[in-house]
């Protein structure tokens, strides 16, 4: 992107005027539109990045404009402003997919500060967007979060294998939504009107796993009073989803190999055995190839499975997907728990951008159901946010450290880096322990009493 180049719409002369004189004069290429169609039109053949927007507009107003915007060109990004917001307004527009949303009257500094954000966003973005492939159900798998180039993939990998019977071995950490997955082959397959059947591999105990997967007759063994189906059987022209694949027991991977061969099956104590029709999809947060080398993973089994291998990537490989789904976790639970948090705010979600996510989506979606209860209503800021959050920005020290033969003590070692960036922040701010706090992310209370048992207050005050 050479000058970063954008447009604002607004039908009031005098605010489009002082806004884009603002903007120019930071250096930004700007197009004005007097309303919603008048921006569309403009659109059509302008080529701009990002868009604000005032939302009360003759002809097609604020969020109309933003549907529509959305649906032509979905990598725009959009801040909107307006004088008559409310709780609602603000809610419709992050659904919407709005990147901000303001409060007239705004100051312009703040203003910048979004488009500023908004240009970045964008830019992380953008390679997504150059490599849109055409998916042709994206809208199917409306649960699925995610516009990454990674998730885009994952995607049309999707739509591919639902239209095939084989077999799929869904891969990924904890948390990267490989059930989520699993629905959406099979909610996307033939198979969409039969039943999607889950058995947890490791939630069922070793000795019930067989007959719950095939089923048994009566009398087969103690407890087994009457004849019962199988989950294959439910599972009988649909989808059979085996979750904690890596889980299951070295017996039971045989017979499963043997039904998986022969498309057919025996319920526990049974003589005869049945032909069954049922799509197979595995999956495991596991690594299958490991367990496999270290043969507790029948390699055999391994490949009947892994026929069309899906892994999802962890959370930390795709933080452009961040965003979106903490704006959209925070409208879903703001409508279940009837909460009104009207946002996030953008330190906030810096922070949230850099954290590492060792949960993946399932961490991220119960923090923002946490902070959706415990908040309540107004905007989510950095402070609402848990410890472990606070200074995640830092960047580690460029060499990075080799450990000697002789080892170290870990906590000297510790302690010399953090008083070495304590005393650069200190002589950066003049002395101040306030702004020297800030830098740090720590509390100002925190930092002088770091000073103090660590004796470099003295050194602090030579810097004033
Ligand atoms: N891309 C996504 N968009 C929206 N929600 C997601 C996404 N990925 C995961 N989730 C949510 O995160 C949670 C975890 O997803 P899921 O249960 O599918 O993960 P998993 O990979 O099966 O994890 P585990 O290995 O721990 O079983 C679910 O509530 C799911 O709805
Ligand atoms: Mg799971």
């Amino acid at each position: 992107m050479d000058t970063p180049r954008l447009l604002i719409a607004d039908d009031d002369k005098k605010t489009r005027d002082f806004v884009a004189a603002f903007l120019k004069y930071k250096g930004y290429d700007v197009v004005q539109a007097c309303d919603g169609q008048d921006a569309l039109d403009k659109l059509e053949t302008e080529e701009v990045h990002l868009v604000i927007t005032d939302l009360m507009m003759p002809r097609v107003n604020g969020l109309e404009f933003v549907k529509k915007l959305k649906t032509m060109r979905p990598g725009t990004v959009i801040i909107a402003y307006s004088a008559f917001g409310n709780y609602e307004m603000a809610s419709n527009l992050l659904k919407a997919g709005v990147f901000f949303y303001l409060e007239k009257p705004f100051n312009l500094d703040e203003l910048e500060t979004h488009v500023k954000r908004g240009f970045e966003h964008q830019s992380l973005q953008s390679q997504t967007y150059r490599a849109k492939p055409a998916l042709k159900n994206r809208a199917l798998m409306p649960n699925i979060i995610g516009e990454s180039s990674k998730m885009l993939s994952l995607f049309e990998l999707i739509e591919k294998v639902a239209e095939s019977d084989s077999t799929v071995l869904i891969q990924g950490e904890s948390g990267t939504g490989k059930e989520l997955v699993a629905r959406a082959v099979h909610d996307l397959s033939n198979r969409k009107t039969r039943n999607f059947v889950p058995v947890n591999c490791a939630a069922i105990p070793d000795e019930l796993l067989e007959s719950e997967l095939f089923g048994h007759v009566k009398g087969s063994f103690t407890g087994a009073v009457a004849n019962r189906i199988g989950r294959f059987e439910m599972a009988d022209r649909g989808t059979l989803f085996l979750d904690e694949i890596g889980d299951m027991k070295p017996n039971l991977q045989v017979k499963l190999l043997r039904v998986l061969q022969n498309r057919e099956l025996e319920p526990v104590g049974a003589t005869r055995s049945k032909k069954i029709d049922v799509r197979i999809i595995a999956a495991t947060n596991q690594n299958l190839e490991k367990l496999v080398a270290t043969k507790q993973f029948r390699e055999d089994l391994y490949y009947r499975l892994s026929v069309i291998p899906i892994f999802i990537p962890p959370l930390r490989e795709r933080k452009e997907d961040i965003p979106l789904l903490v704006n959209s976790f925070l409208e879903r639970f703001n409508r279940n728990k009837k909460s009104k948090v009207k946002g996030i705010d953008s330190d906030a979600m810096d922070l949230l951008v850099h954290y590492d996510w060792p949960g993946n989506v399932r961490e991220l979606e119960n923090l923002v159901e946490r902070l959706v209860i415990l908040k309540g209503f107004g905007a989510i800021g950095v402070n609402d946010l848990p410890e472990k959050f606070s200074g995640v920005t830092i960047s580690p020290p460029s060499e990075s450290m080799t450990l000697p033969d002789s080892g170290i003590c870990l906590n000297t070692v510790v302690e010399e880096f953090e008083n070495n960036l304590i005393l650069q922040a200190l002589k950066k701010t003049g002395g101040n322990k306030k702004e020297a706090a800030l830098l740090l992310n720590l509390k100002r209370t925190t930092l002088i009493e770091k000073l103090k048992k660590r004796r470099l207050d003295t050194i602090a005050t030579s810097f004033a």
